[in-house]
C-alpha cells in the first residue's frame, strides 16, 4: 500500500508539520497515532500560520483527520483547538475528523499530577510541557484511563472515577498538592459527551475501508526518536513510542501498512527540556542559530536549545526508527556561516563510540567528535530546485546522507508550504 509514516529524528520540532501539510496534498486521510498536545506543529500556507497540536496536520488540506487510539486527547485542548483553526477559516468538524473510541483522555488531574511531580523533581526536572502527557499514559498502561467510548455509559464513568481518584488524590497528597473531588470532574464529562461523541467511531474500521478501496494514508508522527520512552534519551523523553512501527498498534493497522518512512531533521539540532545533548552549543553561534531559526518552543515558547548536526544520533534514529529516507529542514538558517560542524560520534569516558550509550550517566558524559565542513557564502532561503543550491550546500546534503546511512528525500528551505524540493517521491514506495 502506498502509505508514508513521517517521525521526527531528533528531539522535535524538525519540521514535521510543514513536511506532513506538503505531502497531504497526495494523501487521502492523515493519522495522529502518539502523543498528545505536547506536539505543536507550526504551518505556513501564504500570510497565514496554523499552529497545531492534536488535529492532524491534514486538516489543513481540507483531507479527513483521525486522531487514533495512541493519542492522549485532552477534550477542553481538542475544542480549544477546533475553536482556533475554525476562526482561521478552517472547516473542522465531525464529517473531516474522527477521533478512536478507544483513545484514553486526559483530564484535569493529569496535568496538575504532572506538574506536582516536576516540581518535586527541582534540578532533576524533565522539563516536561506540563500537559499531563506522562500521568495520562500511566493510566493507561495501569488500565485506569478513562476514554472516549465511557462517555456513552455514565455508570462505567462514574465507577472509572472512583478508581482513577483513590489512585490520583493518593499521589497528590504526598506531593502536597490539592486533591480532586468526584462530582465536578463528573459533571464536566457527563457534559462533554455530546460534543465529543460525534466524532468517535472504531477508526480501525474506517483505515481498513481505506485500505481496501486503495487510499493513502499519512502517518503523522509527534515528538521524535531520541524522545520515544524507549530508545529516546531516558528519562528525559516523553512517555509513548514515537517510532513509526507504533503506527500500526496507535492507529488500528497492521504493520505492513505503515508504507515508507520518512525521517526529519533539521540541518542542526535542537531540544526543548532538559537532558544530554552532546553537540550543544553555548557560544554565539548557538544564539545565532536559535535567532535565525525562531527556536522557540511552539507548545511552550521555551527557548530551544541549539548545537551542531549530530549524524551518529541521527544514523541511530535511522535505524530504530526504519527510516527509508530523510527530509532535512531548516537548510536556510546555516546560510552565510563560514564553517559547519557535524557531529559523527562520541568519546564516552575515554572510549570511543559511534552510538549514544544507553545509560543516563554515560549519556551526560558523551564528547562529540566533530567532522568540519566548509559553510557557504549564497543563499539556500526559499530555494526550490536542487540546482538553486550553492555546490557547499549540496555537499553538506551529500555528507550527512553518508554518514547517517540514509537518502535526503526531500529538502526544506523555509517555513513556507511552497519552499520544498522534492527528490523522490515517498508515495511511489
Ligand atoms: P514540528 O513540531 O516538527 O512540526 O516542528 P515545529 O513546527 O514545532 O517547529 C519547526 C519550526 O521551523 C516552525 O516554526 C516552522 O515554521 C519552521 N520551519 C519548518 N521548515 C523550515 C525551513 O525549512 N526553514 C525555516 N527557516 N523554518 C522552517
Ligand atoms: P513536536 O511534536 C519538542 C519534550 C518536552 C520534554 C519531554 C517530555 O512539536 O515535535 P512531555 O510533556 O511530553 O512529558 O515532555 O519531551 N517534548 C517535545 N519537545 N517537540 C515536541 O513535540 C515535544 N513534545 C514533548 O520538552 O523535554
Ligand atoms: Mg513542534
Amino acid at each position: 500500500m502506498a502509505n508514508v509514516a513521517i517521525i521526527g529524528a531528533q528531539w522535535g520540532d524538525e519540521g514535521k508539520g510543514k513536511v506532513v501539510d506538503w505531502l497531504a496534498s497526495r494523501a487521502d486521510i492523515v493519522v495522529r497515532f502518539q502523543g498528545g498536545h505536547n506536539a505543536g506543529h507550526t504551518l505556513v500556507v501564504g500570510d497565514t500560520t496554523y499552529k497545531l497540536s492534536l488535529l492532524p496536520s491534514g486538516v489543513v488540506r481540507g483531507k479527513l483527520g483521525i486522531i487514533g487510539n495512541g493519542v492522549v486527547l485532552d477534550p477542553d485542548a481538542l475544542f480549544s483547538e477546533i475553536d482556533k483553526v475554525r476562526a482561521q477559516g478552517l472547516d473542522v468538524g465531525p464529517h473531516n475528523l474522527r477521533v478512536a473510541e478507544n483513545t484514553p483522555l486526559i483530564l484535569p488531574l493529569h496535568p496538575a499530577l504532572d506538574r506536582a511531580r516536576e516540581a518535586a523533581r527541582g534540578e532533576d526536572k524533565i522539563g516536561t510541557t506540563g500537559r499531563g502527557i506522562g500521568p495520562a499514559y500511566e493510566d493507561k498502561v495501569g488500565r485506569r484511563s478513562i476514554r472516549v467510548c465511557d462517555l456513552a455509559e455514565p455508570e462505567t464513568l462514574s465507577a472509572k472515577l472512583d478508581e482513577l481518584l483513590l489512585h490520583h488524590n493518593s499521589l497528590l497528597r504526598g506531593l502536597g498538592s490539592p486533591e480532586f473531588e468526584k462530582q465536578p470532574l463528573l459533571d464536566a464529562l457527563l457534559a462533554l459527551a455530546p460534543r465529543l461523541l460525534p466524532y468517535a467511531e472504531a477508526v480501525w474500521e474506517t483505515l481498513d475501508a481505506a485500505r481496501i478501496d486503495g487510499k493513502r494514508v499519512l502517518f503523522e508522527g509527534a515528538q521524535a526518536v531520541m524522545l520515544d520512552v524507549d530508545h529516546g534519551t531516558y528519562p528525559y523523553v516523553t512517555s509513548s513510542n514515537t517510532v513509526a512501527g507504533n503506527a500500526a498498534a496507535g492507529a488500528g493497522v497492521g504493520p505492513n501498512a505503515i508504507g515508507t518512512v520518512l525521517g526529519i531533521a533539521k540541518a542542526y539540532a535542537t531540544r526543548v527540556g532538559s537532558g544530554p545533548f552532546p553537540s550543544e552549543l553555548f557560544d554565539e553561534t548557538g544564539k545565532l542559530l536559535g535567532e535565525r531559526g525562531h527556536e522557540f518552543g511552539t507548545v511552550t515558547g521555551r527557548p530551544r536549545r541549539c548545537g551542531w548536526f549530530d549524524a551518529a544520533m541521527v544514523r541511530q534514529a535511522v535505524k530504530i526508527g526504519g527510516v527509508n529516507g530523510l527530509v532535512l529542514t531548516k537548510l536556510d538558517v546555516l546560510d552565510g556561516l563560514p564553517e559547519l560542524q557535524i557531529c559523527v560520534g562520541y568519546r564516552v569516558n575515554g572510549v570511543a563510540m559511534k552510538r549514544l550509550p544507553a545509560g543516563m550517566r554515560a549519556q551526560a558524559a558523551a564528547e562529540p567528535i566533530f567532522e568540519v565542513m566548509q559553510g557557504w557564502a549564497g543563499s539556500t532561503r526559499g530555494a526550490r530546485s536542487y540546482a538553486e543550491l550553492p555546490a557547499e550546500a549540496v555537499k553538506y546534503v551529500r555528507r550527512i546522507e553518508e554518514l547517517v546511512e540514509a537518502p535526503v528525500m526531500m529538502l526544506s528551505t523555509s517555513p513556507d508550504r511552497d519552499d520544498t524540493i522534492a527528490l523522490r517521491d515517498p508515495f511511489a514506495g
